[in-house]
């Protein structure tokens, strides 16, 4: 193992948090540009408890509502627009993945003179990593994407139907606060989605990681087992605030570069998830379950052992009289239908998408993300084919 760990974003975790939104805030700024999704924040009050802190502290803000699941390069651009018109000089996001995607970039795109698309553009035409970003402030909704305390955007471009990303330092937000209570009011179905976000971010490195990480295996597996087992929970009772608190502790320490340290993570699941949610308006998390068994099937049949590491550690599976590839099989097996019992797609053809646009989807994966070769990289690499191959045996 050779690395180095930086994560400055302060984390401020706990039921009720929100309260301290305006002292907090106060330490960066004068006017905020609180950003928004689609107006569940404003239904359940958590946006008028904002304001309430906001104002107490007194803070002024401006508004960039309306931020879409999927986010898109226009509503960057338009939060953008807002935060320099209002002469804002602190972003907060309040809402899930997407909202606080876009925050991230809105604050870099408030000091980039030229196209924001620029900033998002990796491996393309253009690229341009952002140096400079305004503070910005996560109050995540959702637990899933892990956004509120890493360094990572993924926003979409509609014209061109590509889906990328950005990770630079400038935009590691300065506070994270994590309030679960924040996440009672998140319907089941999408509560089911952020879940397998999670664990799917850690398998990510689990399985394309180098060897020789067993501290990181260990940390890996326990956020996976109790993703699942506290997920399910969440799922079953969305009131239920253990598991909600649970849920949203995992989330973070999923993605916050921890579980990754050392490890040499590739990202080829959400890689190719990306491909599909940008041609077809489908939930991250549930197109990540549908990818991800059909992508362990593919690679078990190199890695056996790993799979095989996976299936006894997480799910129990017994090994006595088998080789490695049926305790593998059945481990992936037993982890789809925990996919499918919390109600998360495990078909393509259960979101309506068929093989019509496959080779669309592995060009496209390895727009962003591609070695030397033009491979998907990971353990193995994928080629285009290998690529359609996991789409095939998904559909
Ligand atoms: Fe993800």
């Amino acid at each position: 193992m050779n690395f180095e760990f930086y994560n400055p974003t302060r984390l401020v975790f706990g039921a009720g948090k929100l309260s301290q939104l305006g002292e907090i805030t106060a330490q960066y700024g004068k006017k905020a540009l609180i950003v928004t999704g689609g107006g569940s924040v404003k239904k359940n009050g958590v946006f008028d408890r904002a304001v309430t802190s906001l104002k107490t502290a007194g803070i002024d803000y401006a508004e960039c509502s309306g931020v879409e699941p999927n986010p898109r390069i226009t509503s960057v651009a338009r939060g953008a627009e807002t935060a320099r018109a209002e002469k804002c000089d602190v972003i907060i996001a309040i809402g899930g993945g997407s909202t606080m995607d876009a925050s991230k970039v809105i604050a870099a795109a408030v000091l980039y003179d030229g196209n924001p698309w620029n900033l998002i553009a990796h491996g393309q035409e253009n690229w341009v990593i952002p140096t400079q970003a305004l503070p910005v402030i996560t109050v995540p909704t959702l637990a899933a994407t892990g956004s509120e305390m890493n360094c990572g955007a993924v926003i979409s471009n509609d014209e061109t139907k590509v889906k990328s990303f950005v990770q630079a330092e400038c935009l590691y937000p300065k506070v994270a606060i994590v309030d679960p209570e924040l996440t009672t009011t998140v319907p089941k179905d999408q509560t089911a989605y952020g879940v397998c976000d999670i664990i799917t971010h850690v398998t990510e490195g689990y399985f394309t990681g180098i060897d020789g990480t067993p501290i990181q295996d260990r940390w890996a597996e326990g956020i996976i087992i109790n993703a699942i087992e506290y997920g399910r929970k969440a799922v079953a009772d969305g009131q239920d605030i253990e598991a909600r608190t649970q849920v949203q502790w995992a989330s973070i320490v999923a993605l916050n570069g921890w579980v990754q340290a050392g490890v040499n993570m590739m990202p080829p699941v959400h890689m190719i998830e990306h491909a599909l949610s940008a041609h077809h308006n489908i939930t991250h998390g549930a197109g990540l379950a549908i990818i991800n068994p059909a992508y362990m099937r593919f690679i078990a049949r190199t890695r056996p052992e790993r799979l095989a590491q996976f299936a006894t550690r997480i799910f129990g599976i017994l090994t006595a009289g088998k080789d490695e590839m049926t305790v593998a099989m059945e481990g992936i097996d037993a982890y789809e239908a925990f996919l499918k019992s919390i109600g998360c797609p495990t078909r393509l053809s259960e979101v309506g998408i068929d093989d019509e646009l496959f080779e669309q989807y592995a060009e496209d994966a390895v727009l962003v993300v591609r070695d030397a070769e033009g491979n998907l990289p990971g353990r193995p690499a994928l080629s285009k084919d290998d690529i359609v191959a996991v789409l095939k045996s998904a559909l």
